[in-house]
């Protein structure tokens, strides 16, 4: 898809198709020409209600406010209602609130997102026919902006919501399709195109590392595990950023195996791995000042003759060591490893880990928000702030003193799980922290991304299955870290 910045009023524009957004109800706005045919036709302009009208090529929209993310899901709509209709060129007038930008990336991005299909397997894919958006000239609200402004803005915009569409697709592939090994080989071809660096250390290598705790996990498996480094290197970087990200290509449960229904979805428990390799394509292709390095723990928790076990005692790279109570508690194993990994071989100025890490993290927060969680409040709040930007939903879960305790072992320096069933999420991210070193303590945040990376359900934007969770998040957060003044929103 095209989008093109006119510097013309949308009359001036010549389209197949004009697409106005009916504001709070509002038909008496400038824009809205058919007003009189939408009332006939009972066209109120509710949220989420879609009216076209081919005599005068206009395809209306109800929307609620001007809020970015009300922007996003229109502009989703939009899409959606031209779908599988015969128009190539569509053109959109822009709806700024506050910040002149933030609207016209909106509809980009929603576009973009709301537009994402996942049809490798069908043999009957859709027909596409839309090929151009162009935005207008002009505002809704009479707000002036800079033409400049809004193509350097259309085109972030763009980048972002591919690498979200980009991260969807891989998680979405099988796990028959993806195993540690194809998903090096997808990360070495993205390295490729984007001009990155890529490491990927095998077994054998991982073994030299002492990384056990990572090889247990992925020892049953008759795909083996790998480490996967990516490095983009600008000039002169601002800061270096890590991105770590647990990637279980399949998480069965191992010995302590899921029940089927639990099952069903666990390619997705990659997610994290994928919304890294999406955060370092986006941050290279908008050349952020920022040095990044994602690394990722791969590997795939099966059943077999050399599974790791409910009561085995693991050493992990950093010396500690591990009761394992539950092998379904696979993932903190394997970013145990990869986190002594991080500090020990990158020594970033901040670490953010992205997992599909726990259960309970969906019982908290419900299917669509990320769970935050850290030593350091400011860094929280700064993630917290940077997901509202974005539209992607997030919320802290507390540590608290009394949490820590409930993953004592009596056999080893700590356990895999907790002895309590509750605070699943918050007693995850506590046992990640155990491999976390003083210096770093304050430098890192865990983002849980297990309800909104894979939901069985369209929600907003975003379609069944992957949603790309974590790289609008993470790419807002560091733009506003190293490339916004401060004045921008
Ligand atoms: N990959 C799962 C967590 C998960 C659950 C992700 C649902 C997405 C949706 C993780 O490895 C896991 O199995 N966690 C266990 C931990 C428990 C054994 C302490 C869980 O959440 O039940
Ligand atoms: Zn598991
Ligand atoms: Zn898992």
């Amino acid at each position: 898809m095209v989008f093109e910045f006119q510097e013309r009023t949308i009359e001036q524009i010549t389209a197949d198709i004009e697409i106005v957004f009916v504001i709070d109800k509002n038909l008496d706005h400038k824009w809205v020409k058919d007003k009189e045919t939408l009332q006939k036709l009972g066209f109120e302009g509710k949220e989420g209600e879609s009216l076209l009208i081919p005599e005068t090529k206009r395809l209306y929209l109800g929307v609620k406010d001007l809020h970015h993310e009300s922007i996003r899901i229109a502009a989703s709509s939009a899409i959606k209602a031209l779908k599988n209709r015969k128009y190539q060129t569509a053109k959109i007038g822009t709806y700024i609130e506050n910040c002149p930008i933030t609207n016209i990336k909106a509809v980009v991005e929603g576009a973009i997102l709301g537009g994402y299909g996942f049809n490798r397997f069908k043999k009957e894919k859709p027909k596409e026919y839309l090929t151009k958006i162009i935005v207008g000239y002009e505002d809704y609200s009479d707000i002036d902006f800079s033409p400049q402004n809004a193509v350097k803005s259309m085109k972030e915009a763009q980048i972002v919501a591919e690498a979200t569409n980009y991260v969807r697709d891989l998680v979405n592939l099988p796990p028959n399709v993806i195993t540690p090994q194809t998903l090096a080989e997808h990360a070495l071809k993205l390295a490729e195109e984007n001009s990155l660096e890529c490491t990927v250390l095998d077994e054998k290598e991982l073994e030299k590392e002492n990384m056990n705790a990572f090889l247990a996990v992925g020892r049953a498996s008759a795909n083996p595990p790998r480490l996967i480094h990516l490095k983009y290197r600008p000039q002169n970087p601002k800061a270096k950023v890590a991105f770590v990200g647990k990637g279980l290509t399949y998480d069965s449960g191992g010995l302590s195996l899921k029940p089927s229904d639990y099952m069903v979805t666990m390619k997705a428990d990659k997610s994290g791995a994928c919304a890294v390799l999406g955060i370092i394509k986006a941050a290279s292709e908008m050349e952020l000042p920022v040095e990044i390095d994602a690394v990722i723990g791969a590997a795939e928790n099966m059943v077999g003759p050399d599974s790791y076990k409910p009561d085995d005692i693991l050493k992990a790279k950093n010396g500690k060591t591990i009761e394992v109570r539950n092998t379904d508690a696979e993932g903190r194993l394997v970013l145990a490893d990869t986190l002594c990994y991080v500090q020990e071989k990158i020594k970033p100025d901040y670490i953010v880990d992205l997992a599909t890490l726990t259960g309970a993290c969906v019982v908290a927060l419900g299917e669509y928000t990320i769970g935050v969680m850290g030593h350091d409040r400011q860094l929280q709040d700064k993630i917290l702030k940077a997901a509202e930007a974005s539209g992607e939903l997030a919320a802290k879960l507390p540590f608290n003193r009394y949490l820590p305790k409930l993953l004592e072992s009596k056999v080893a320096d700590i356990c895999n799980i907790s002895s309590s069933r509750y605070g699943g999420a918050i007693t995850a991210a506590l046992f990640l922290s155990e491999f976390i070193e003083k210096e770093y303590k304050n430098r890192w945040v865990h983002l849980d991304i297990a309800g909104p990376a894979y939901v069985e359900k369209e929600w907003g934007y975003n379609p069944y299955g992957a949603s790309g969770a974590g790289v609008r998040l993470g790419i807002k957060w560091l733009q506003k870290e190293y490339v916004f003044n401060k004045k921008h929103p």
